[in-house]
C-alpha cells in the first residue's frame, strides 16, 4: 500500500490560508475554489430533556460568557503569543473572532471538505453534539503590552492602568507553568467535549503565532431543585453573587465605564485563581468547624445566625457570650462588601479534578497515602482589579480561616475586551487609532 503523505506543517502562512478558508467559509460559497465541497454539518438536536440545543449568542455589546448563566462546564486556556508581528496578531484575532462565531452557533470550525489528504478543517469530535450553550470569552494578558521590558506590538502605552502585575499575596504557591499568559480563552458550555472542542480549534489555529501556556478544566453541578451548585467542600457556592439579571449592578460592578480606555468600555476583567483545597484535611473536621471556618451552616448554607440560604449576612451579631456569631475570621465576613468598602466582585466558580498525587514524608511517622489534585478553579469577573479582586483577596489572603485547607497554585489577571459586532474581531479598538 502506498503510505499516505505526511501531514502538511502549520506555518504562519497556514494561519493566514485559515483565515481565507473562513472567509471563503462566511460567502457560503460551498464548493467553491477548494478540493472537495465544503460539508456545512447542521448543529446536533439534543436529546429530549435539557437544553443543550441551546445556543448563546456571540456577537453583542458584551462578550458572552461573562453574565451568561453559568454553564456546567468550563475549559480555561492561557497562551503566549511567539511573534513580534502586529499584522500576524490581528489576523489571528480575525481568524478566532470567525471560528468563535460558527462553534458558538454549533458549527464546525470551518465547513469541512471532502479532500482526506488535507488537514482537516476541525477535529471533529465535537461532530453530532449539541451547541450546548458554548461561550468562549476571550482576554489579553500583560503580555500583550509589554513582554521583558519590550514593546513588542506598539500597544505598551494602551494598556490599561487596571491591567496590573497581580501583586503576590500571602500564601500563594503559584506554579510558573500554570500561571499568567498573553491572552486567555475561557470556554464554557453544558457538554464538556463542546468546550475542549472549542479552545482545541483555536489553539490549532493559532499555532505557532501562539501556543498554550496552561490550561484548566471545570465542571459545576445543578441540583435536582435546581438550587445553588456546591463546590468541593460540600458548601453551596454561589449563594451572594451579584444578580447577573440586574443590568444596573453590572454596569457598576462587571462592565467598564469612562473610566477606562475606549477599547476596554463595555469590557471586563478576569481574575483566576486555581486553588488546590486539601480536602483529605477538610473531610476530618466535624461540620461545625467546617461552619465556623466558611460562616454558613453547611446543609441550608444559611449565614450562621440565620436559618434562610439567602438571609443577609448580620455581621454585627453577637452570641451571649458576646462573641461574633459569625467569626472574626470567616471566609464570607472576611469577603464581603460590607468589610471591604462596598467592594464586589461577580464569580464564576468551577470545581477542578485533576486526579491524585502520591506522598510519601521522609520523617516520623513516615506517613503515607494521596493528596487529591482538586479544588477550585476560581474566576472573577470586575470592573476594575484594583477595587474588586485585589480589594478583596489582601486581607482575606492573612486572615480567612479557609486558608489553612487552600492553596493558588496558578492563575492570572486578562483583560476581556467589549463585544463585537458581525465583520469586527475580539479586541478590534486596541489597534485602532483613538
Ligand atoms: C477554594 C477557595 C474558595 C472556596 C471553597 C470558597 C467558597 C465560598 C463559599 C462556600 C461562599 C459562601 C456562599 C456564597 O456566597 O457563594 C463564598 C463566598 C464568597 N467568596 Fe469564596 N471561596 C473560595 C475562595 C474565594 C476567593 C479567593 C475569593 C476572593 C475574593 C472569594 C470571594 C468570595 C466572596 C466575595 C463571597 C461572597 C461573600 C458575601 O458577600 O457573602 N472566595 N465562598
Amino acid at each position: 500500500m502506498k503510505p499516505l503523505p505526511p501531514p502538511p506543517a502549520l506555518t504562519r502562512r497556514g494561519l493566514v490560508r485559515a483565515a481565507a478558508g473562513l472567509a471563503a467559509a462566511g460567502a457560503a460559497l460551498a464548493g467553491k475554489g477548494v478540493a472537495g465541497a465544503a460539508v456545512e454539518p447542521a448543529a446536533a438536536p439534543s436529546a429530549a430533556g435539557d437544553n443543550k440545543a441551546a445556543v448563546e449568542p456571540f456577537w453583542g455589546e458584551h462578550q458572552s460568557g461573562i453574565i451568561t448563566p453559568i454553564q456546567n462546564y468550563s475549559y480555561f486556556a492561557a497562551l503566549d503569543l511567539d511573534t513580534a508581528k502586529r499584522d500576524e496578531l490581528i489576523e489571528m484575532l480575525r481568524v478566532w473572532t470567525a471560528t468563535a462565531a460558527r462553534l458558538a452557533a454549533g458549527k464546525t470550525a470551518a465547513p469541512l471538505g471532502t479532500d482526506v489528504s488535507t488537514v482537516g478543517a476541525d477535529t471533529g469530535e465535537a461532530l453530532g453534539l449539541p451547541p450546548a450553550r458554548l461561550t468562549l470569552t476571550f482576554g489579553f494578558g500583560p503580555g500583550l503590552f509589554v513582554a521583558n521590558g519590550k514593546d513588542r506590538f506598539g500597544l505598551a502605552a494602551r494598556r490599561p492602568a487596571a491591567l496590573v502585575d497581580l501583586p503576590v499575596f500571602n500564601g500563594d504557591q503559584l506554579i510558573p507553568e500554570k500561571t499568567g499568559g498573553d491572552l486567555s480563552v475561557q470556554a464554557c458550555a453544558d457538554d464538556p467535549q463542546v468546550a475542549f472542542h472549542a479552545v482545541r480549534q483555536l489553539a490549532r489555529l493559532a499555532y505557532p503565532i501562539a501556543k498554550i501556556r496552561w490550561v484548566q478544566a471545570g465542571y459545576t453541578t445543578r441540583p435536582q431543585d435546581g438550587g445553588t451548585p456546591r463546590n468541593l467542600m460540600g458548601l453551596k457556592d454561589g449563594t451572594s453573587n451579584p444578580a447577573v439579571s440586574d443590568p444596573k449592578a453590572m454596569a457598576q460592578l462587571v462592565w467598564v465605564g469612562a473610566e477606562g480606555p475606549n477599547w476596554m468600555r463595555g469590557g471586563s476583567y478576569v481574575v483566576v485563581r486555581r486553588i488546590r483545597v486539601a480536602l483529605e484535611h477538610w473531610d476530618r473536621m466535624n461540620i461545625a468547624f467546617q461552619e465556623q471556618t466558611i460562616g454558613r451552616h453547611k446543609y441550608s448554607g444559611a449565614p450562621l445566625g440565620g436559618k434562610g440560604e439567602f438571609d443577609t449576612l448580620n455581621l454585627a451579631a453577637n452570641d451571649k457570650d458576646g462573641n461574633p456569631i459569625i467569626p472574626e475570621s470567616a471566609h464570607v465576613r472576611l469577603a464581603a462588601a460590607a468589610s471591604n468598602g462596598g467592594a464586589q466582585i461577580l464569580r464564576r466558580p468551577y470545581s477542578y479534578n485533576d486526579g491524585a498525587n502520591f506522598v510519601a514524608e521522609r520523617w516520623p511517622p513516615w506517613r503515607q497515602g494521596i493528596e487529591y489534585d482538586a479544588g477550585l478553579l476560581f474566576i472573577c469577573y470586575q470592573r476594575d482589579p484594583r477595587t474588586g479582586f485585589i480589594k478583596i483577596f489582601e486581607n482575606m489572603s492573612k486572615f480567612d480561616m479557609l486558608n489553612q485547607f487552600v492553596t493558588h497554585t496558578g492563575g492570572g489577571l486578562f483583560a476581556c475586551p467589549p463585544g463585537i459586532q458581525p465583520g469586527g474581531f475580539i479586541g478590534q479598538r486596541l489597534f485602532e487609532p483613538g
